[in-house]
């Protein structure tokens, strides 16, 4: 099998100063694609802000032969977003490659949170990644050609004390994610999420013991195979870190039918829970289409 290459591609990576977002950035610069490589420069909270993240890494890559831009916005704004896709068009004429990683935590258990955290977490995962997208997908719209990442979490997805507000603004990223592979599909636009498990600065204090098996690097193929352009998988989800590559997903049960045109009490409800909860011969839909059709069946 031919190696996979992004020759010709041009790809924005944000948050790529660092952590996972540097090891995609370098790894889609060696393999041919340009790269923007977009990165605030500031803590792990969100604050501050510098250049020398996004240039490390865009000299990185440069240094390895590749071809690479800095972009120093905060993916945070309208404007930012915009300007951050105007920087590879004008760097490289188009954007075929968008992966969304730029990332902050400002954990605080759930009576703790004040506005301002989630605010922040929001504007930064959430909204960001929406600000980034949406110009980058116009483009990709015209010329049938896309492939989106979205950066999850298991947070979010399956949850986790104390990150209410990134908790929230992770699975958010999922619906953004399922939208534009259902709006994408007739543009060959892919969309599809991960949800890493890596050692970096924003989990070196979290993950304990293990650390020293979950390296960036494990999770990085996965990420750059995800955008690539033999890639035909759209709609998924993957937790991925240490080694491991797995699939989650979204299923829909057969659940309990009650029947065209009745009218449980609660009562009902209550006796049902067992077959409402029963996973088996649950299916998989990619869109909200699939689940209206098994809805019509039941009611057929
Ligand atoms: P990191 O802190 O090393 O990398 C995040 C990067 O995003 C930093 O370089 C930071 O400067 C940049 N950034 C932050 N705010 C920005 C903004 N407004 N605009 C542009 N850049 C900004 O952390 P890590 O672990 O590499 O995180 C990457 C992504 O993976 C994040 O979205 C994070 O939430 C997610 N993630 C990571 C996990 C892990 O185990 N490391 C687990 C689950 C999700």
């Amino acid at each position: 099998m031919p190696e996979i290459r992004f020759d010709n591609r041009v790809a924005i990576v944000t948050g790529a100063g660092g952590g996972l977002g540097r090891t995609y950035a370098l790894e889609l610069g060696r393999r041919g694609a340009k790269v923007v490589v977009n990165d605030i420069g500031g803590a792990a909270d969100g604050s501050g802000q510098s250049s020398h993240a996004a240039d490390q890494t865009v000299a990185a890559i440069v240094a390895a032969g590749g071809t690479a831009v800095a972009s120093y916005e905060s993916v945070a704004t309208p404007e930012a977003g915009a300007a951050i896709v105007g920087r590879a068009v004008e760097a490289f004429g188009t954007v075929d490659i968008v992966i969304n990683n730029a990332g902050i935590l400002r954990d605080k258990s759930f009576a703790k949170l004040e506005p301002s955290d989630l605010e922040a977490v929001l504007d930064v995962h959430l909204r960001g990644a929406f600000h980034v997208s949406q110009p980058a997908f116009r483009i990709m719209k015209d010329k049938s050609y896309g492939r989106f990442l979205f950066t999850s979490s298991a947070a979010g997805i399956f949850g986790n004390f104390g990150q209410a507000n990134y908790g929230a603004a992770k699975m958010g990223l999922l619906g953004l994610s399922n939208v534009l592979s259902v709006e994408g599909a007739r543009h060959n636009i892919k969309s599809n999420a991960i949800a890493p498990i890596a050692r970096t600065r924003m989990t070196e204090q979290l993950l304990g013991p293990l650390t020293e098996y979950l390296d960036p690097e494990q999770v990085m193929p996965l990420a750059c195979y995800l955008v690539s352009e033999e890639c035909n998988l759209t709609h998924e989800v993957f937790s991925v870190g240490g080694g491991r590559y797995a699939r989650i997903f979204t299923g829909l049960a057969r659940g309990w039918i009650a029947g065209k045109g009745s009218r449980p009490s609660l009562e009902d409800v209550r006796d049902h829970v067992k077959e409402m909860m029963n996973t088996e011969g649950f299916t998989i839909p990619s869109s909200i289409n699939d689940e209206m059709a098994v809805l019509m069946g039941a009611l057929k």
